[in-house]
């Protein structure tokens, strides 16, 4: 307890300005991890009992980033860093020894500089307020990273990033240029002074193993003023299961600037349960370039001009978060999540099309559950110009496109998060022979502790293959040897974090 957390607190119990940074549980301000009103009180941790944190700290200066980490290593507790809280499986914020959060909330700056087209951001900053800003800066920026506003920068890069423009320019890591890293001994490193190791490893390789990321340098996309979005809705049938099964062959392989995703759900119409499709669509540029590529290549969807809409590309995202028209300050809300409250989520990577039927087998399954949903993201592009090798993400070349499953339900029982995690694993299976195999991929910002779990301290390098090369294939062992020499101690550790290896 005699540990100082704030520059300017170190006496627990005096009435100074704790509660500006620090959140004990005795504390008003201190929240009720995860019950109520976490960021991320929608998402579960499925697969192990967690502690509350002993505390939370929000900084507001990097040095009391420091003054934690130290305190922690006396204390003997760990750290978890928390960005925008968005982790599947709630490692940012659950954990199963005594912890306490680093929520860097407080820590948010953007700084965009259009002469070299890059951008410092602070972690703390979610990609809605980075958005917002490039938005109020530049018409025709923009950063390739993923769809949804409230997902914090730092987690989202450094395990890849998904995203709308990621066939033209690539993931959310690969166009990162520097890092500022606080690493296990409270020192500031960036680029330069931390090496290319570790500057690989934090982008993909999940930067929780590492230290804290106190900012990133990205490198800004152009984009044109005017971009073009549609949806192409499909009720379930043998029309919907061969339009998708057209998909799989052609969503990678189209032009660079046209990106196709896929989203299988289901809803209630009168007493009927029904599923349908939707292919929902970014175009960096105008209809008039649209209409002849889609007549060439995707003529079954039948794309009329009618049907399209042309936009700026911040509208896009709010395009595809289903806000248009709304304020574009809605992208500034950190508290934006799913209205159901639980889920559970898991990904695969598809390298050769699915049979037709297997839609079919999906449809049925589909119409046992409230709310399941496949999200089918095309690849290609950039990210198959990039070597196996180049970052942690190792899902380049020779992968058509990713799914994620999920199910989402609201009751907080055991037995009915039982229920619908043994759908999802079901359904997981089901997939086995026609996604990729030797080892079967899955995407780290999409975690999934079944995968596997560093359990105890005494995980070795060979039990965490298991799961790691899920995620990062052969760069697990890169990765193992970069934290041996950044963090030999193993002091940033989680329930899925890259153990030493010397
Ligand atoms: P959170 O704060 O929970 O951090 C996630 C992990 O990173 C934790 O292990 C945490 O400790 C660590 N971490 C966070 N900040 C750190 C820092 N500064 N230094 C070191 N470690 C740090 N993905 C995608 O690719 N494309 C998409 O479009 C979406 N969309 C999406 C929508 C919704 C509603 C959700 C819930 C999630 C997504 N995701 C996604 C997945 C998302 O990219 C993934 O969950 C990220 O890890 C979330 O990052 P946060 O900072 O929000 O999470």
């Amino acid at each position: 307890q005699s540990c100082c957390l704030s520059t300017s607190h170190c006496d627990s119990t005096s009435q100074n300005p704790i509660n500006l940074t620090t959140h004990t549980p005795d504390s008003r301000t201190y929240t009720n991890f995860p019950e109520s009103s976490s960021p991320d009180s929608s998402f579960i941790n499925m697969n192990f009992a967690s502690l509350k944190p002993i505390l939370i700290v929000k900084p507001k200066s990097e040095s009391e980033i420091k003054n934690a980490i130290l305190c922690s290593r006396k204390l003997g507790v760990q750290v978890r860093t928390m960005s925008g809280g968005h982790d599947y499986e709630g490692l940012s914020y659950l954990a199963q020894s005594p912890f306490i959060i680093i929520d860097l909330v407080n820590l948010r700056s953007i700084k965009i500089n259009l002469t070299d087209e890059t951008a410092w951001i602070q972690s703390g900053a979610t990609l809605g307020e980075l958005y917002y800003e490039i938005a109020k800066t530049s018409k025709v920026h923009a950063f390739a990273a993923g769809v949804c506003p409230s997902v914090g920068v730092g987690g989202h890069i450094s395990g890849g990033g998904f995203g709308t423009i990621m066939r033209k320019h690539g993931l959310a890591s690969d166009n990162v240029v520097d890092a500022r890293l606080m690493d296990v001994n409270g020192r500031i490193l960036d680029r330069k002074t931390m090496g290319e190791d570790l500057f690989w490893a934090l982008r993909g390789g999940g930067a929780a193993s590492f230290g804290v990321v106190l900012s990133w340098k990205v490198k800004l996309a152009r984009v044109p003023e005017k971009v073009t979005c549609f949806i192409s809705q499909h009720p379930m049938g043998p029309s919907m299961n061969k339009l998708v099964h057209r998909w799989q062959s052609i969503g990678s392989e189209l032009d660079e600037d046209l990106f196709i995703r896929v989203i299988i759900d289901n809803s209630q119409e009168g007493n009927q349960r029904t599923v349908k499709t939707t292919f929902q669509t970014l175009f960096l540029g105008g209809i008039d370039r649209l209409i002849p590529l889609m007549n060439q290549k995707f003529p079954e969807l039948g794309l009329r001009s009618q049907d399209c809409k042309e936009m700026s590309w911040i509208e896009s995202i709010m395009f595809f978060n289903w806000r248009s028209g709304q304020p574009l300050e809605i992208m500034l809300n950190r508290d934006l999540r799913f209205e159901d409250t639980y889920f559970k989520a898991k990904s695969d990577f598809v390298q050769t099309p699915v049979p037709e039927n297997v839609f079919e087998e999906v449809t049925k399954r589909f119409l046992e559950k409230e709310t399941p949903l496949m999200i089918l993201e095309p690849l290609g592009g950039k990210i198959n110009e990039i070597s196996e090798t180049a970052s942690p993400y190792p899902h380049r070349r020779g992968n058509l496109y990713n799914i994620q499953y999920m199910v989402k339900w609201k009751v907080n029982e055991i037995e009915e998060m039982n229920k619908h995690v043994r759908w999802m694993r079901s359904l997981h299976d089901y997939m086995t022979p026609y996604v990729s195999k030797s080892p079967r991929g899955a995407y780290l910002n999409y975690r999934d502790l079944d995968l596997g779990t560093t359990e105890g301290t005494n995980t070795s390098f060979e039990d965490a293959r298991k799961w790691g090369e899920t995620y990062f294939k052969g760069n697990f062992k890169r990765l193992g040897l970069v934290k041996g020499k950044i963090d030999p101690t193993n002091f940033f550790k989680n329930e899925q974090s890259i153990p030493p290896l010397f």
